[in-house]
């Protein structure tokens, strides 16, 4: 049986959610478990390597990307999440299908799966279903000036295949969370408020 609270971050790129995560995990210790997605568990991890770290990677299309998210999803599920959530711990995902949903579907084009992912996300999750999913929302060229790791002032222009890759992807975060218990939280603002709010959604939820 559920127990815990099980809760999931999202952003674009440069939104600033693995440093807030990072803070949040030196906050709350060990009153939460912090993972991720690609991984999370052992094996899941290797799945992860694959996607990202593998050669032959630019190979992979968005069927082949789509079926290895939910199978390392399936086993981080298993071996990290429903423990945690049994044994009445909040559990917080840096990332999870709604990834898959934004990405591979809207990012990279794969609309025929669109229907196909609300089929196999049942069946995957079952009954663990995130209480809440928290989106830090980052203009899409200020996001990719911070990963660039540019000041705000720097006049670069982004490629427009990347712009709208990001734009798609944005698109379809908000359409999933049309669907799911979500917060949408302005991550144009400074470090702090953005820290501050998410705390604020995550004290609202825990
Ligand atoms: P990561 O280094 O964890 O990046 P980030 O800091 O952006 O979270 O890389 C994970 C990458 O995998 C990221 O580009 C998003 C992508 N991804 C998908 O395409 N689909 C998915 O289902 C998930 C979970 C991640």
């Amino acid at each position: 049986m559920k127990k815990g609270k099980f809760i999931v971050v999202e952003g674009g790129d440069g939104a600033g959610k693995s440093s807030q995560l990072k803070r949040l995990k030196e906050e709350l210790g060990e009153a939460v478990v912090i993972t991720r997605e690609p991984g999370g568990s052992q094996y899941a991890e290797e799945i992860r390597n694959l996607i990202l770290k593998s050669p032959h990677a630019k190979q992979a299309d968005a069927k082949t990307l789509f079926a290895l998210f939910w199978a390392a999803r399936a086993d981080h599920l298993k071996n990290t999440v429903l423990p945690a959530l049994e044994r009445g711990i909040t559990i917080i995902s840096d990332r999870f299908d709604s990834s898959t949903f934004a990405y591979q579907i809207y990012g990279q084009e794969a609309k025929e799966l669109e229907k196909f992912f609300w089929t196999i996300r049942d069946f995957y999750l079952g009954e663990i279903r995130p209480d809440l999913y928290i989106y830090l929302d980052v203009d899409i060229e200020t996001g990719l000036r911070r990963k660039a790791g540019q000041g705000e002032d720097e006049n670069n222009h982004f490629d427009a295949k990347k712009l709208d890759f990001h734009k798609r992807m944005r698109e379809g975060f908000m359409q999933f969370l049309t669907r799911v218990p979500h917060v949408i939280i302005d991550a144009n603002q400074s470090v702090e408020s953005v820290r501050k709010n998410l705390k604020k959604a995550l004290s609202l939820s825990l």
